[in-house]
């Protein structure tokens, strides 16, 4: 459907881990690169296209978040600034300045249309149906996510051509966008073929797949691909800091936190995470600018402890391979090639 010899898909890793070289890394190896495009303006996406289609002519995904954000709450704000000022100031980091404000997903969509990659794959909701239609007019392929069997049929209703089903294993942010996200938390080996048997639509399934048997075991439950993030994390192309990587090694236990962003992701547990338990944080995406600065500081110190660790409950299996062998490894493990 996508023009890709392996049903392999690097999934979207917004706000640093994914790359432009990751992306086209991975098509060049016979899959499907994306790039995360959810934080970016709308010059940033024209730019970050442009990167991977100087290393390869192949197809590639652009995903956003599909957004209308609720203005800033001044009491949310109030209620997390003391639990931030604690965390701040352990970092040596002065009073916050004003906060910037997040690119507006109308804005990012147009640029994703200039952009024409093969697939718009997005998360968080549906958009409205004259953007399907306007995506669809450019020619290119549409990817919903969903985490129900609700979703998925709202996501067909609304005329996408395969949707990614996100199994609770996932890392990153959960796509849920109907009812409570604790509806979504249907582990991959459920909601994958309840959700080929509701919607009949190509299903690219999502969600703790680090090896080749992971894939055959989500192509004999029906899915026509898989899309991978977290064993994506350790490759030398993507962006994920030392730090992250490092944590991803001995990762034990992941938690789903709506600490750093406001939405509910998945990630391993710390301090943060655990504050953000005792503490309700702002909505998304709020959360996520008022903790920008210490989440950038807290990478560049090292500090683990309060750093967003996202990382899906397959972390443990990581491999340490350029991305070009990850995928010839995966295709050899799930018997997709000789
Ligand atoms: C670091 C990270 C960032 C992510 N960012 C996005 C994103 O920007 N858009 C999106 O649709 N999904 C995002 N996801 C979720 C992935 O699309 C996918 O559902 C998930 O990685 C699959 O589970 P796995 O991590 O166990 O492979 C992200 C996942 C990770 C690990």
């Amino acid at each position: 459907m996508f023009d890709v010899e392996l049903p392999i898909i690097q999934a979207p890793m917004a706000g640093g881990p994914d790359t432009a070289a990751l992306a086209a890394a991975v098509t060049n190896a016979g899959g499907m690169g994306s790039l995360g495009c959810a934080y970016l303006a709308p010059e940033q996406i024209e730019a970050a296209a442009a990167a991977v289609r100087a290393h390869t002519q192949g197809p590639f995904a652009l995903n956003l978040f599909v957004r209308a954000d609720a203005p800033d709450d001044p009491v949310a704000e109030a209620r997390v600034a003391s639990v931030l000022a604690r965390f701040r100031g352990e970092l040596g980091l002065a009073a916050p300045g004003p906060s910037t404000s997040t690119p507006r997903f109308e804005e990012q969509l147009e640029a994703v249309l200039r952009c024409a990659p093969r697939v718009f794959s997005f998360t968080f909701g549906v958009p409205a149906p004259e953007q399907i239609a306007a995506v669809r007019a450019h020619g290119i392929a549409i990817v919903g996510t969903a985490t129900t069997v609700e979703e998925a049929r709202a996501l067909a209703d609304a005329g996408v051509d395969a949707i990614c089903a996100q199994g609770a294993e996932a890392g990153g942010h959960r796509g849920t966008f109907l009812g409570a996200f604790e509806d979504g938390l249907v582990g991959t080996i459920a909601l994958v073929p309840q959700i080929v048997r509701a919607t009949r639509l190509p299903v690219i399934a999502a969600g703790g797949i680090m090896t080749g048997q992971g894939i055959r075991a989500a192509l004999s439950l029906g899915a026509t691909a898989v899309q991978l993030g977290t064993a994506f994390l350790c490759c030398p192309e993507a962006g994920t800091s030392a730090p992250h990587r490092g944590a991803l090694a001995t990762a034990t236990a992941t938690t789903i936190t709506r600490a750093f962003s406001g939405r509910p992701a998945r990630g391993i547990r710390n301090r943060m995470t655990d504050a953000f338990a005792a503490t309700e944080p702002a909505p998304f995406p709020q959360q996520q600018r008022l903790t920008a600065e210490l989440r950038r500081e807290a990478t560049r110190q090292g500090r683990t402890d309060l750093m967003q660790l996202w990382a899906g409950q397959g972390a443990p299996h990581v491999r340490t391979l350029p991305a070009s062998e990850l995928v010839a490894v995966l295709a050899r493990e799930a018997g997709l090639r000789a």
